[in-house]
């Protein structure tokens, strides 16, 4: 692996976390990592080089990194994070339960591995912390378009004689990855296919675009129905991934809690609607330039938010643990309900040890807002609890040790230097 890509080892590492400094100042998004990891995977669907480039230096890219080399396909990386990838090496079709459960994106290589060469075999990939995570509507959407595909030890070994076939396909419910598979499976098939009842999210906007962009014939991306040509090849192209819409989301929510005012350049603000929205409740200023976003909070605490996270446009689930931060110490009551995963609640019982007031009640909690949270050793379950955990050290008194960080390094880069750009007191120190 080349050295740029060699991270420390989180599993020994907590963050320190001095609460009290309200953050101030100017911070550049990264790219999105949800878009970045898909576009590797569809790189496997061309002979030709692509380069992604705003890739942001993470845990999940360096995963999704050492999958396919595992595959025999070539991967060069600069100082930048511009990534180049060449699928013409590819050896092997299989991608083993060791990496796959170490990111459950990194399944969606079977679709494109599937459409380009006929044949797959990859591990399912498991629950995670927060929650079962079934894989059900992708498999459903590849027998559609004609694959084969049997079960055997835990992995799906999937095959199709000559070329996949157009179909027509709905969905059963929203679903993320659904739809990104299904679209790069569908983009080599023979004629034309409609999948119906599809999720909207801006990354499958992005991988729509990057697969248009390699030849592909897809469009109503961003709407419920897409619609997909089948090409009879794909080629090489370049592409630069959307801001990261979680992690822009998550240092706006940071300033908020802490009453701050900061600057992040680079957002796409018309991919934040219901997170802007929720922060203007919660009596924060937002100002879009052409740089970016602006908040700012006059030094005031914030006023609690209900909240329903709901498929795109709603309010997102992976912003939700850090809408609870926030509510943990606002003014009054605020309701959130969880409605994409089943167990995303973990945060709440480390927020409760630093003093929070949550009631849960089946999928919603109850948050009514304290003075201020006391600093206590905490835990990181999963990776958007485990920046909630950071806001809310960022708002207690005392210093917070954060345990099980490799959490959060799987999808922020370089949380400290820029928390510590914006005047927070962290830092990571040994486990
Ligand atoms: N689901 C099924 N069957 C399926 C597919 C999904 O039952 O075949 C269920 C899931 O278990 C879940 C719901 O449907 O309860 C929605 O899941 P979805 O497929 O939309 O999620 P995903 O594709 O697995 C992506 C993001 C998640 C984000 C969700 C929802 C990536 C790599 N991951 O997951 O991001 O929370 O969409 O927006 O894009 C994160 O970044 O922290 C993260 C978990």
């Amino acid at each position: 692996m080349p050295s740029i890509l060699l991270l420390s080892d989180p599993v020994l590492e907590k963050l320190r976390i001095s609460g009290g400094a309200t953050l101030h100042g100017e911070l550049n998004a990264s790219g999105a990592k949800n878009s970045a990891v898909l576009m590797f995977a569809a790189s496997l669907l061309s002979k030709e080089p692509v380069t992604i480039s705003n890739v942001p230096h993470l845990r999940d890219i360096t995963n999704m990194i050492e999958l396919l080399g595992s595959l025999g396909v070539e991967v060069v990386v600069d100082d930048s994070m511009n990534i180049e990838i060449h699928a013409n090496t590819i050896s092997s079709f299989v991608a083993e339960y060791d990496i796959v459960k170490t990111m459950r994106a990194s399944f969606l290589v079977l679709g494109p591995m599937l459409a380009h060469y006929g044949k797959a075999i990859v591990s399912l990939p498991g629950g995670c912390a927060i929650g079962t995570r079934p894989v059900d509507q992708h498999l459903k959407g590849l027998r559609a378009l004609g694959t084969k595909i049997e079960m055997k030890d835990g992995y799906v070994h999937a095959s199709v004689e000559n070329k996949l076939k157009g179909t027509h396909f709905i969905f059963d419910f929203s679903t993320v990855g659904g739809t990104e598979h299904l679209m790069m499976a569908a983009v080599l098939a023979e004629g034309q296919t409609v999948h119906e009842n599809c999720a909207m999210e801006p990354e499958i906007t992005d991988l729509a675009e990057f697969l248009n962009k390699m030849g592909a014939k897809v469009r109503g991306q961003g709407t419920n129905t897409i619609i997909i040509d089948g090409v009879e090849e794909m080629h090489g192209c370049h592409h630069r991934v959307i801001a990261d819409r979680v992690e822009v989301a998550t240092y706006l929510i940071a300033a908020a809690a802490t009453g701050g005012k900061v600057k992040v350049k680079g957002a796409q603000p018309e991919h934040l609607g219901a997170v802007l929205a929720k922060l203007q409740e919660a009596g924060a200023e937002i100002n879009i330039c052409d740089e970016g976003i602006e908040l700012d909070m006059k030094n005031k605490r914030p006023k609690a938010v209900d909240l329903v996270t709901a498929p795109y446009p709603g309010f997102p689930t992976d912003m939700q643990a850090q809408m609870m931060a926030l509510n943990a110490v606002a003014e009054g009551t605020g309701t959130i309900q969880e409605n994409i995963f089943e167990n995303r609640f973990m945060h709440v019982s480390e927020l409760l040890r630093m003093g929070a007031n949550i009631k849960l009640d089946g999928n919603t909690a109850i948050v009514t807002g304290v003075e201020k949270l006391k600093a206590a050793p905490i835990m990181a379950t999963d990776l958007r609890a485990s920046i909630s955990l950071v806001i809310a050290g960022l708002v207690a008194e005392g210093d917070t040790l954060v345990d099980r960080i490799y959490h959060m390094d799987r999808g922020y880069e370089q949380v400290e230097e820029k928390l510590r750009m914006l005047g927070a007191d962290i830092e990571r120190v040994p486990g």
